[in-house]
């Protein structure tokens, strides 16, 4: 399956080593060509010896013996690379990376590497949780680096909680994503995100909690998987994906000017943002004074941007997100419904790790023709995934 593919597998120091080893062995299953290189840490854990028989190729540790070879020096290591997968990646490794350092023989050949890189962390919950290294997380999917996030249970260090690497199964398939053509080549993705902004005068709007993020991962994740993306976004405090081209746009209004441009070329349109359906009836031109106890503001029904498309739908596929307090499962039918939708995203914002702002989020995926899917509390990138995964179905099914 992965003939002709070269993988450069980079470990670094923890106790989850063991499990590169079969990792390794999946990898050379399927006749990927594997070049291992582990810090010293790692060689701590398991010997190079066992990841030098497994791979059939030397193993590299050190920065300067790499020198000394003639054929392949740290950069050709990283050049050859189709893709650069480092599992277990510990705290330190994404901190070097995160902020541009490469002292060792792993962190200067990530640096090195154009090829795409698949991080997997795993550490103490504690270290995993701090913010230290949430930022660095952050800062590496925001420069475009893949992450498989580590799961939860018994740490080696006998506490309980997130910081586990995933079984190298899990890990395999992932990377065998990366390695094979994506699954929506050649796909015209829109997708909208965030909030939107209604001016009420200079200084004041009216929006809502909504963070992007759940769009902004859907836009990451098409993208990866080889689709054409364009992002339309209201205002958040994200950083713009990489590989996608995004638009920012401030109100309702804003963003149905950039939608609509772009609707008749789109093959598939998801619909995440949470767009404000009143907006004031006139934005004063100057700051609005305090003079009475109580003021009242005059609210102008926005369009509905999805029920708007829907109208005007042709072959694309339209998806919608429904934000929900109450009766999840009837009002997203409904609304899929009424805005003559393929798919809608049920979503109870007010579930305990669902909704605005949360890293996670645990949504029902509901078709037009009545199938419903409830998934478990999953990352918003794992959510964009699964969804992504039925997209993929739709296309297949000659809805395009
Ligand atoms: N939506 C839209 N334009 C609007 C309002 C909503 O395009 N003016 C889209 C959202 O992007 C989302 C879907 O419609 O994909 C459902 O949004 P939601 O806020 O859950 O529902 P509403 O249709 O606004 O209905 P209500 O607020 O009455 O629940």
């Amino acid at each position: 399956m992965l003939q002709g593919k070269t993988v450069v597998l980079g470990v670094s120091g923890g106790i989850a080593v063991y499990k590169a080893v079969e990792l390794l062995r999946l990898l050379i299953k399927v006749q990927a060509e594997v070049h291992v290189v582990m810090t010293k840490n790692a060689c701590e854990f398991v010997t190079p010896l066992t990841f030098q028989t497994l791979s059939h190729n030397p193993v590299h540790t050190d920065l300067f013996d790499l020198y000394q070879e003639q054929e392949i020096g740290h950069i050709s290591l990283a050049e050859r690379a189709d893709l650069f997968l480092v599992a277990p990646a510990t705290a330190n490794l994404i901190g070097k990376l995160a902020n541009g350092l490469a002292d060792d023989l792993l962190s200067t050949s990530l640096m090195a590497t154009k090829a795409p890189v698949l991080l997997c962390p795993a550490m103490n919950t504690n270290m995993y949780e701090s913010p230290g290294y949430l930022r660095n997380q952050q800062q590496l999917v925001a420069d475009g680096y893949r992450l498989l996030e580590p799961i939860s249970g018994d740490l080696a260090c006998g506490w309980q909680g997130k910081g586990k690497l995933p079984d190298p199964q899990q890990i395999f398939e992932t990377a065998c994503k990366l390695l094979v053509p994506g699954d929506l080549v050649g796909v015209r993705l829109l997708v909208t995100a965030g909030p939107t902004r209604e001016e009420i005068d200079p200084v004041r709007y009216l929006s809502n909690h909504s963070s992007g993020k759940m769009g902004y991962a859907i836009a990451r994740s098409a993208a990866t998987r080889g689709a054409e993306v364009t992002l339309i976004s209201g205002p958040v405090a994200l950083n713009e994906p990489a590989g996608v081209t995004t638009l920012q746009v401030g109100s309702a209004l804003e963003m149905q000017l950039a939608v609509d441009e772009r609707y008749a070329e789109s093959d598939v349109v998801i619909k995440a943002a949470a767009v404000a359906d009143y907006r004031p009836l006139q934005k004063a031109q100057q700051k609005i004074k305090k003079s009475s106890a109580e003021f009242c503001l005059q609210l102008k029904r926005n369009p509905d941007l999805l029920a708007e498309l829907g109208k005007r739908k042709k072959k694309q596929i339209l998806i919608g997100f429904a934000a929900e307090t109450e009766n999840l499962l009837e009002n997203a039918t409904a609304k899929m419904q009424k805005k003559n939708l393929d798919m809608i995203v049920a979503n109870d914002v007010t579930a305990e790790g669902a909704g605005f702002g949360s890293e996670t989020n645990l949504v029902n995926l509901l078709f037009a023709d009545g199938r419903q899917e409830a998934l478990p509390l999953l990352s918003k990138a794992e959510v964009a995934e699964r969804l992504l995964d039925r997209v993929v179905e739709l296309l297949d099914k000659g809805k395009l």
